[in-house]
């Protein structure tokens, strides 16, 4: 153990912190990982129960899904070799809230991160409909941002995989190997061309997004979370890089946000006035036009404006792989800074990894919660060690990406090199068995209200369908 760790503060991290009304326990968040557990038709599986539990079970605070499909419109559609839960209708409230209550029963709060579409990170390949974006500019890869581990033969292996055996130029022939990748769009290393969305799929996803609020709250979820980071399809508005539309969705910085907020509102008034409401969007581009921290700032303060009830950073997209799963520690730090001056509603920072770093952080106030991915796969653990000051136990990640981020662009279920235990959950008890809760009356009550209020909105079922959605057995 070095004296560092030895001698460490670790009080700010078991603070409690508040949002909106939702007290959660410590400071460590899981940020949101699509791990490719999903069962093919889109409802949560027994491997997603138990890999979400044993982080809960290891003392996370909170955990915030991985992204979850809004929206069954084509549009939205163009992403499906990844296989995102879906919370978009009713059929899947009863496993949605048994997997819910599944992850609850060991004491972490969980949100369920609100997802649109990939945008023009899609592919014209993978689904029904063409892929859309804020105006009609492909997004560009970028060498000097490749993610640690993408070697040729890493590349090569992928393209075997997506059935390409064709010769394949190497990473140093930059514009040769760009020219090679348009080949194998499953790849994901250059963009197509989307087309326009137009203002009546803006508006038909704006509604969707309601309808996944109010759906992720009858499931019981403690909170949403609206998807606008990462370079997808919300993310394309956001920035003078790849949005150039000439109406109110373009041009200025307001008509920029315009898509992004209509969404957080949408999301608030399906879930009223007391249920957390956050967005995720990356915390600048750093690249030629893209946004600075200087401007997340402002756009946090405007979701705020607009009833927000807290900001989950990230960093970069497609463009800027290693900003969006950076290969050293502490990237965001300086701009979460920034952009929490610019609010008093809770800033999360991401990809802090280090116990002493996340003391950092917290304890000077550049963000109040830290979130961690990939150390979260490799260790679920990681905040009962610290609180119990096992330093030297915790397997650290060494952002290799082997196991999570590379086998899940090659569509497989998320592994890591350092802990045999990751994506193998479902096989271990403690992760499965879990401990008998009463039910709660709440969600019942929830329903009835809602039905009430709202009796021809979204809630075109019977109420026998209904309780049977909301039955625990
Ligand atoms: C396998 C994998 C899947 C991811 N899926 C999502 C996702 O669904 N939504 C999202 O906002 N971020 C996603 N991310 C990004 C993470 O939330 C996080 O921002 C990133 O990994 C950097 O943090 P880290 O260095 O702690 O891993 C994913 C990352 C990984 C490794």
């Amino acid at each position: 153990m070095s004296k560092a760790s030895k001698d460490l503060d670790i009080s700010p991290i078991f603070q409690p912190i508040t949002i909106n009304k939702l007290e959660i326990k410590n400071r460590i968040a899981m940020s949101p990982m699509n791990c490719n557990f999903t069962d093919p038709d889109h409802y949560m599986s027994r491997q997603q129960m138990a890999y979400y539990a044993a982080r809960a079970k290891g003392g996370t605070g909170l955990i915030i899904t991985e992204a979850q499909a809004v929206s069954e419109h084509p549009i939205a559609d163009t992403y499906r070799k990844y296989n995102n839960p879906f919370l978009t209708n009713y059929k899947y409230v009863p496993t949605q809230s048994n997997f819910v209550e599944h992850v609850k029963s060991f004491g972490a709060k969980i949100f369920a991160q609100l997802f649109t579409g990939p945008g023009r990170q899609g592919s014209n390949d993978l689904g029904a409909a063409g892929i859309v974006a804020a105006s009609a500019i492909p997004w560009e890869s970028q060498i000097e941002k490749m993610i640690n581990g993408v070697t040729d033969d890493v590349i090569k292996a992928g393209a075997r995989l997506a059935g390409y055996h064709g010769d394949i130029p190497p990473l140093s022939d930059f514009d040769k190997f760009l020219e090679f990748a348009q080949k194998i769009p499953m790849l994901h290393l250059v963009g197509q061309t989307p087309r326009e969305i137009t203002k009546e799929e803006i508006n038909i996803l704006v509604k969707d997004m309601g309808t996944g609020a109010k759906v992720a709250k009858l499931c019981g979820y403690d909170g949403v979370e609206v998807h606008a980071c990462h370079g997808y399809l919300v993310h394309t508005f956001l920035s003078e890089r790849s949005n150039q539309r000439k109406d109110e969705y373009g041009g200025s910085f307001e008509n920029r946000i315009r898509f992004m907020l209509e969404l957080i509102r949408s999301a608030r008034r399906a879930v009223g006035p007391d249920y957390p409401v956050g967005v995720r969007f990356s915390a600048a581009e750093d690249l030629p036009g893209g946004y600075t921290a200087e401007t997340a700032a402002k756009m946090a303060k405007r979701c705020q404006e607009e009833g927000a009830d807290f900001i989950n950073l990230s960093h970069g997209s497609y463009e800027a792989m290693s900003d969006f799963l950076p290969n050293t520690e502490g990237q965001v730090i300086d701009k979460a800074a920034i952009i929490k001056a610019a609010v008093t509603i809770p800033v999360m920072c991401p990809s802090v990894h280090n116990p002493e770093n996340v003391v950092d952080v917290l304890k000077n106030g550049k963000a109040d919660i830290v979130q961690q991915g990939r150390q979260q796969i490799c260790d679920p653990d990681w905040v009962n060690k610290v609180m119990n000051r096992r330093f030297d136990d915790i397997i650290k990640c060494t952002r290799c990406n082997r196991g999570c981020i590379l086998r899940f662009v090659a569509m497989l279920p998320v592994r890591c090199v350092r802990n045999p235990r990751t994506g193998q959950e479902e096989f271990i008890d403690e992760y499965m068995k879990r401990p008998i809760l009463p039910i709660k009356q709440k969600v019942w009550h929830e329903v009835q209200e809602l039905t009430e209020k709202n009796p021809s909105e979204i809630w075109e079922y019977t109420e026998e369908e209904m309780i049977k959605a909301v039955t625990v057995e």
